[in-house]
């Protein structure tokens, strides 16, 4: 959980500093206030990057040549600095005062998730959201997802190198051994990720959507066959492409409403529902794993719901026990557990209200 936190030379925000509370905080302010860049540079601060995608020069404060975003971070044993500056040099981390590798020891102090507007395309939009949804679980649950993850690519990359190459058969063969192991490794984790998470899902659907959902792994590659033989059988394909056709890196998770494909049937205000009862499985999954809170970050989570489904929404997110932080343009317009810690903020310029 994060107690301190300050932003400076991010985006709109020239020096922003807050003491959130352990539960609920609400930042509300008018279009373009800077609500948003807030949630952005908290989520950087565990992530290191942006969820919207941005590049490091679109986050830079205009005419500034780093930021620097700082966090006291509250754990069992005590709170933990974690800092991160970019900028000309590139991303520099400290956690407890001592400089860390990177984005991935970021995740380890500050796991958070974030429900923004966006977040209907984990529906919408195409498998690597979802694949990307499976593996923060994974890494948060399973020791060595991380470490296997990275292994695979680096070998799919070295498959891909040969394939583009027009090596010999036997060079992209040679490939095969080490890929089909750390493929077989990364699919069981993902199965048995998915399978954890499932009862966390399906009850997040009931009460989020009042309907059962059903979650389906797809491996990658057709269903009744053994990857070796999908590999040796798409050799030439792999070889037209110039790159492995099957593998995990091709998974997708199938969510299924009411028996049919959920990205072909639900609309705009069900995709986000449905997204975000598959993030709020997600946090709740990692937090039984981790013993301890974890943080959301909601982007204006009214947009596109009606008042109902807001409702909802808000009581799934209080019955998590996690620690908040929301947006809204109104003060009033969301309805939380108990009061939230506000603040106010207007032109990049937050303050504590009410
Ligand atoms: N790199 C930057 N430097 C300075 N200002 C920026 C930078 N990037 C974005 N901005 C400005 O920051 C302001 C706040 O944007 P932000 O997206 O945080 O607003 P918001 O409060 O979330 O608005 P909305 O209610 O419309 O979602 C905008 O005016 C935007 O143009
Ligand atoms: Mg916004």
């Amino acid at each position: 959980m994060i107690r301190l936190f300050r932003a400076t030379n991010f985006r709109c925000l020239k020096k922003a500093e807050l003491e959130l509370g352990p539960r609920f905080n609400l930042i509300s302010g008018a279009n373009a206030s800077g609500k948003t860049s807030f949630l952005e540079a908290l989520a950087y601060l565990g992530r290191g990057k942006s969820f919207r995608g941005a590049s490091t020069s679109n986050l830079l404060r205009h005419g500034e040549t780093e930021f620097v975003l700082f966090g006291e971070v509250e754990h069992a044993k005590g709170t933990i600095a974690v800092g991160v500056r970019n900028g000309r040099d590139g991303l520099e981390v400290r956690i407890g005062g001592e400089s860390a590798p990177g984005a991935a020891a970021l995740a380890e102090a500050l796991p958070l998730q974030v429900i923004d507007p966006e977040v209907h395309n984990l529906i919408a939009g195409g498998p690597e959201l979802r694949r990307r949804f499976l593996d923060w679980v994974a890494f948060h649950v399973e020791h060595d997802h991380l470490m296997m993850w990275r292994r695979f690519r680096r070998t799919l990359k070295q498959r891909n190198a040969a394939l583009k190459a027009r090596a010999t058969e036997a060079t992209i063969r040679s490939w095969n051994t080490e890929f089909l192991e750390l493929a077989g490794q990364l699919d069981v984790s993902r199965r048995r990720v998915l399978a954890r998470t499932l009862n966390s899902l399906q009850e997040h659907g009931r009460l989020l959507l009042e309907t059962e959902l059903g979650f389906e792994y797809q491996q990658g590659w057709a269903r009744d066959r053994k990857l070796k033989d999908a590999l040796e059988g798409g050799l030439e394909r792999d070889l037209l492409l110039g790159a492995t056709q099957s593998g995990p890196h091709r998974a997708d998770i199938r969510v299924v409403y009411d028996d049919r494909q959920a990205r072909k049937l639900v609309s705009r205000g069900q995709q986000k529902l449905l997204a975000s009862a598959m993030i709020l499985a997600a946090t709740e999954t990692a937090q039984a794993a981790l013993e301890k809170p974890l943080l959301l970050l909601l982007d204006d989570p009214a947009a596109e719901l009606d008042t109902e489904s807001i409702a909802r929404l808000m009581s799934a997110v209080a019955a998590l026990g996690c620690q908040v932080v929301a947006t809204s343009l109104e003060p009033g317009a969301l309805d939380f557990a108990e009061k939230p810690r506000m603040f106010h903020v207007e032109q990049g310029h937050i303050t504590p209200a009410g």
